[in-house]
Order: C-alpha cells, then sequence, then structure tokens
C-alpha cells in the first residue's frame, strides 16, 4: 500500500519527507519520490527502487524547501519505474500530486484529456489527476482539486502542491486513510500517524469524501461538495518508540515478543471477576439487544479472518450462537441474508482494508448491526461501525500480522464470556475461564523461552520447499495462520488443513521432503491427532509436534516436539499461535528474506 507524507512550516522540508517515508516503510513499496517547492521551481525527484535509492539521487544536492509532498508506491498500474514513481505533475509542470488508491474510470478520463490536449508520460493511473486538476486550474488550486476530485471515481488520498499556491497544500481523501499533524508553525499530512509521530501528538482525521486546504499554521476541512467541516485535533496515545524496533532485528520479533504485554493489554479492564463475565462497554448494545443476538457473521481478511475462524469455534462452543465466517472480499459481493438478531462483526488490524470496509458497508446497508474489532484508533471500519472493541496492540509494523492476531483471540474471547455468562454459562464457569484468560501472559512468557529450542527446529526444515500444517478444532484456524505466517515471510509454499482432511487428499504430498506441523496438545481430539501423525511417520514423513507439557508419548512419534503450557482448551490457540509464529521467523531469517517488508505485502490493503 503506498505511502504519503506532507510537509509545511519553517524548517527544510527534505530531511522530514525522507524520514516520514521511512516510518512508512512497513506498508510496503517498490518505489519512492518528493516534489518540493525549491528556489521559485517545482523540483521533482522519484525513482523506481527503495529509500535508500531515492537518497542516493539526492546525495550532493542542497536544498531549503521548506514545502513538499513524498510518497512511496506500491504499484497498482503501471510496473515499478522511475517514470511511473509519484509524484506525477501536470502539462505545465507546476502541480504535483502524490496518491494512494485507484482511480477506476482513468482511462475515460485519459481519453477525455487526451481530447484536450494533455500528454501523458506514465502509465499510472495517477497521472491523470495532476492533470485533471490542470485542467480545472484558474489560479484556485483548493477548487481545482476538488473539481477535479468530483470527476473521479474509485478511492484515493492525495496531496498536492502547486508552484503558484507556494504556502498550501491539498490534501483530499476517499477510501485511502489521510491524516493532518499539527506542529507548532508547521503543518503535516500524512497515510498514518506514524510518519508524523517524531514531530507531533496533535492530528486530526479526513474522512471520506473531504478535502483539507493546509497551510504552516493550521487547515480548512471541507466535504467535496464544499461544506465546512469543523474537527477537533486529537492527542495520540502512541510513542515514538513504540513504532522503533528498541534493538530487535526486526519488527516482527520485536512484536512476537511484545505479547505477553499486548494480551494484557486486550485484556485490561475487561475481566469482571465479581460476576463472572467480560466488561465490554464500546459494543454499545444493552444487556438485551446482546441477549436477543441469534447469529453473528464475522468478516475479515487473512489472518484476521483466521481470528474469525477461532472467533466461530468460541463462540458456538461456549455461548451457543450461531456463527458463520465470511471473507470479507466474497461477502461484499454476495447478497447476504441479514434478519433481525444478526450482528456483523468485522475485524481488521489497520481498520483500512477495502475488503472488509466494503463488507460492513453492505452488512449496514442490509440493516445489520455492525461491530469492529480493530487494533488502530480512529481507523476507518472502527469510525464507521455501531460499535466495537478496540484491540489495543500499539502500532503493528511488521507486515506479518503477529501480536494483533493474539489480540484479536483474546477479545473474541471476552466477547464469547460477555454472551456466554447471558445465555446459561454459569458464573463459575464464567470464573474459570476468565482465569484461564488471565494466565495468558505469563504462559506466553514461557512459551517465548523456548526460542531458541524453536530456531534450532527451524534450522532443521528452512530449506524444505513445502509445509503442511494440521490441526483439529480450535487448532485447525491456527494451522492455517501457521501456514499463512511461513508462506508470506519465508515465501515457502504451505498449506494448512484440518488433520482428518488429510487423508482425503495431501497424504499424497507426504514424503521425507515436506515436513508436517502438528497441532497435537492435549484435548478432546488428541488421540485422534495421534492417529494422524502416525499415518505421517508410516508414510516416510517428518513430524513437528506441539505438545502440552508433560507428554512424552508424543516424542516417539514426532521428529521434533516444541511444548506448551497445560492450559484450559479455550485459551490454548493464544499458546499455540506463537511457537508457529517463531517458526516461521526464523525459517525466514535463516532463508534471508526480509521479515519485516515481504516481497509483493502491504501492511493494509486499501485498494481491491
Ligand atoms: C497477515 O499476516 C497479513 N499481513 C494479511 O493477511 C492481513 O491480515 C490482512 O491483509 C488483513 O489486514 P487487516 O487485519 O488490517 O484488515
Amino acid at each position: 500500500m503506498c505511502g504519503i507524507v506532507g510537509y509545511i512550516g519553517k524548517r527544510k522540508t527534505v530531511p522530514i519527507l525522507i524520514e516520514g517515508l521511512r516510518r512508512l516503510e512497513y506498508r510496503g513499496y517498490d518505489s519512492a519520490g518528493m516534489a518540493i517547492l525549491e528556489n521559485g521551481g517545482l523540483h521533482i525527484e522519484k525513482v523506481a527502487g527503495k529509500i535508500a535509492a531515492l537518497e542516493q539521487i539526492l546525495v550532493g544536492k542542497e536544498f531549503s524547501a521548506t514545502t513538499g509532498i513524498a510518497h512511496t508506491r506500491w504499484a497498482t498500474h503501471g510496473v515499478p519505474n522511475d517514470l511511473n514513481a509519484h509524484p506525477h505533475v501536470d502539462g505545465t509542470g507546476k502541480i504535483a500530486v502524490v496518491h494512494n488508491g485507484i482511480i477506476e474510470n482513468y482511462r475515460g478520463l485519459r481519453g477525455f484529456l487526451e481530447k484536450r490536449g494533455h500528454k501523458f508520460a506514465s502509465d499510472t493511473d495517477t497521472e491523470i489527476i495532476s492533470h485533471l486538476i490542470e485542467e480545472y486550474y484558474n489560479g484556485d488550486i483548493v477548487e481545482a482539486v476538488r473539481t477535479a476530485m468530483s470527476q473521479v471515481t474509485g478511492t484515493y488520498g492525495i496531496a498536492v502542491v502547486d508552484l503558484n499556491n507556494p504556502g498550501t497544500i491539498v490534501a483530499a481523501r476517499r477510501g485511502s486513510p489521510l491524516i493532518i499533524g499539527q506542529g507548532d508553525g508547521e503543518t503535516f499530512v500524512a497515510s498514518d500517524v506514524s510518519a508524523v509521530l517524531g514531530h507531533t501528538k496533535q492530528v486530526v482525521y479526513l474522512e471520506d469524501n473531504e478535502l483539507a486546504k493546509i497551510s504552516a499554521f493550521g487547515f480548512e476541512i471541507s466535504t467535496i461538495d464544499n461544506i465546512p467541516v469543523t474537527r477537533e485535533l486529537q492527542e495520540i496515545s502512541w510513542t515514538l518508540d513504540m513504532i522503533e524496533k528498541e534493538g530487535y532485528p526486526h519488527f516482527m520479533l520485536k512484536e512476537i515478543y511484545e505479547q505477553p504485554l499486548t494480551i494484557r493489554n486486550a485484556m485490561r479492564g475487561r475481566l469482571n471477576f465479581e460476576e463472572g463475565t467480560s466488561r465490554l462497554n464500546g459494543l454499545n448494545l444493552q444487556y438485551d439487544e446482546l441477549r436477543e443476538i441469534d447469529r453473528i457473521i464475522i468478516t475479515a481478511c487473512g489472518t484476521s479472518w483466521h481470528a474469525a475462524l477461532i472467533g466461530e469455534y468460541l463462540i458456538e462452543e461456549y455461548a451457543r450462537i450461531p456463527v458463520e465466517v465470511e471473507y470479507a472480499s466474497e461477502f461484499r459481493y454476495r447478497s447476504p441474508i441479514i434478519k433481525d438478531g444478526t450482528v456483523v462483526f468485522a475485524i481488521s488490524q489497520s481498520g483500512e482494508t477495502a475488503d472488509t470496509l466494503a463488507a460492513l458497508r453492505e452488512a449496514r446497508r442490509k440493516g445489520a448491526t455492525v461491530l469492529g474489532i480493530c487494533n488502530v484508533v480512529g481507523s476507518t471500519i472502527a469510525r464507521e461501525t455501531d460499535g466495537g472493541v478496540y484491540i489495543h496492540a500499539g502500532p503493528e509494523i511488521g507486515v506479518a500480522s503477529t501480536k494483533a492476531f493474539t489480540s484479536q483471540i483474546t477479545v473474541l474471547s471476552l466477547i464469547t464470556i460477555l454472551l456466554a455468562r447471558m445465555r446459561g454459562m454459569s458464573h463459575e464457569e464464567g470464573i474459570r475461564m476468565l482465569d484461564a484468560l488471565n494466565m495468558v501472559p505469563e504462559q506466553v512468557e514461557e512459551v517465548l523461552k523456548r526460542d531458541d529450542e524453536i530456531k534450532a527446529i527451524a534450522r532443521k526444515y528452512h530449506e524444505a520447499d513445502n509445509f503442511l500444517y494440521l490441526g483439529r478444532g480450535l487448532h485447525f484456524p491456527v494451522a492455517l495462520e501457521g501456514a499463512l505466517k511461513l508462506k508470506e515471510i519465508s515465501y515457502i509454499h504451505a498449506e494448512g488443513y484440518p488433520a482428518a482432511e488429510m487423508k482425503h487428499g495431501p497424504i499424497a504430498l507426504i514424503d521425507d521432503k515436506m515436513p508436517a506441523v502438528v497441532v497435537a496438545v492435549k484435548d478432546a481430539v488428541y488421540e485422534k491427532v495421534i492417529s494422524n501423525i502416525e499415518e505421517i511417520i508410516a508414510r516416510n514423513g517428518q513430524v513437528i509436534a506441539l505438545a502440552t507439557e508433560g507428554d512424552e508419548e508424543i516424542k516417539q512419534l514426532s521428529n521434533d516436539v516444541i511444548y506448551i503450557p497445560k492450559s484450559h482448551p479455550f485459551v490454548n490457540p493464544l499458546l499455540t499461535s506463537v511457537p508457529l509464529q517463531l517458526l516461521a521467523y526464523h525459517m525466514a531469517v535463516l532463508r534471508g528474506c526480509h521479515v519485516d517488508q515481504p516481497r509483493n505485502l502491504a501492511k493494509s490493503v486499501t485498494v481491491e
């Protein structure tokens, strides 16, 4: 996903833009560039490759500019090359644009503009924006942007500079997030708060179909239809060191190790031991409304979808409410059946995933109560739901989601207890489950102490080309998530399956070159999983088992065993997920992969 940074103020803009782009690197990108107002000219520097390549072409050049915009591009239209990198300029070379999103009607607009004599230098959809602004430009850059963006369909977050309006940056948003940060005599615009956190904690979020005229001393927001908007600055709670690595080699490892704290934060203030239930006021639902829920749909993407599957197992098992889990990208285009009593949960770490946002809008259109389980406060999904629960995992910088996943499961566990205690779960059982949750942070600490063992196992298997991940019940989604972690950071092909499904096909793949990771903790289906392990061993397969501490039998059956502490089955997924994160991490490092920014991936997919 692209990154945008803009600055207007009293300091030199180039170092601030470069620093901002670096804080947005985690979003994934393939080229970078900037446009600055330098000595009465509009100066563009842009290049395919990483930010280091951009810094390289700046070597030896001195800039005094105090206004500029910058961009990291994640290609959607046009290959990653210098020409397609942003910013893009209009025909006069005086207006520059950076853009995050997809202009769906860019072909028609390009044809219209070409007929009007405009010439295009790139293959991007973005370039039509700069020419469209030029087409409507009469000296007022804000109104030219407003008119231009009214012609556009699709999604955008843009920042615009105009040589003839040096004291202004214009920003506009529909579908791709933009924040404005206010400093002392300087103002910032960026795709997310991490780009400005080192300079200010005072921000506002642009909403869809809004524009902002930004100067060094403030900003004026209006709707695309030119209705003024008043919006108060709010204080960001995150600190700079929360988005730094703090001595870890990768953000991903730091975030794996943060989990005892982040899981604690996800439950902080929400364990109601007096009544043996959880406290989730953000749901904005009264007790009778919660009791009337007779069907739940959970929609999400990727890792969040795996968390949703765990939510399904938990809520059906303990609260006895039917749950359906839907890929958001599918849900948004089906005609979902929503009746009274149906509640839809949208799970999203970033709160900006386009498919999940569209799915919740479809659910609301059909009359559902929609609740969010998000990490980023003030994110679009969080703001468009009727209520919800923040997971409080702090900024998750590594593209591969880890701490957000376990915090999502923690929140789903709390929701399960809340709903179950209204439907028949006893006070005593509620207390038992709260106690089990309360012990998880310390138990995750125990699991993290096995990191060296896990690293040794990773060393044995990191050259494999294929992996199978198997689990039953709550551990089937854990297997799916373990496989996704391995795929997305080590590029090893991995598939997750319900363990019993293996004999319906995948067992044909088993040989001594295809390791199988099997979640075999002591629970109700343990013996069944042991049978699956024996089926693998009988075919010369290799087994890495996740087992419960004290289980000696499994050592005889497996090539390697990773132990987790004995716990209530209800919280097992929180414990079994962590070793699989570490296993994937170490294999990726051993394979020399870019763990925090895996190829082709973005941290938040704000395009379809
Ligand atoms: C997870 O490791 C991936 N980076 C990806 O699947 C991610 O979970 C998915 O894109 C959903 O993101 P969200 O939670 O921000 O909506």
